[in-house]
């Protein structure tokens, strides 16, 4: 019986561990995100192919207005992250202004 136990205690920690990289790749923290989908055009403080971060607006709604829909050559994100991910891209860059 506790051999039984065993292995499923066993399989459910592998269960655990091999959905963990899905858990990080479905939803990313915003510095994570930025630094993969953004940081080739945009930086903190200088201006990149985009605006740096410091002079970017201060407003939630625009900012994720731009992200989700695009602005110029910047491409839309509506679609190739959730709208979590945007929240955290949001408050990422907002936490860096
Ligand atoms: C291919 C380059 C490129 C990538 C990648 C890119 N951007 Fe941009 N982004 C730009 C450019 C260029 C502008 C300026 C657009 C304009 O004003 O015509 C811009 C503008 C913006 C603005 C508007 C700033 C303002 O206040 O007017 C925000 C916000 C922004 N980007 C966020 C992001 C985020 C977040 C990501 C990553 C998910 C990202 N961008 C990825 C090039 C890029």
């Amino acid at each position: 019986m506790t051999r039984i136990k065993n292995c499923k205690t066993l399989l459910s920690i592998a269960l655990l561990f091999s959905m963990a990289p899905f858990a990080v790749v479905a939803e990313l923290p915003g510095e994570a995100l930025f630094k993969q989908k953004c940081s080739l055009c945009h930086a903190i403080d200088k201006k990149k192919l985009g605006p740096a971060l410091q002079r970017m607006s201060g407003e939630a709604e625009i900012l994720r207005e731009t992200i989700s829909k695009g602005k110029g050559v910047m491409p839309a994100y509506e679609g190739k992250l959730t709208v979590a991910e945007i929240d955290m891209l949001v408050a990422y860059l907002l936490a860096n202004q």
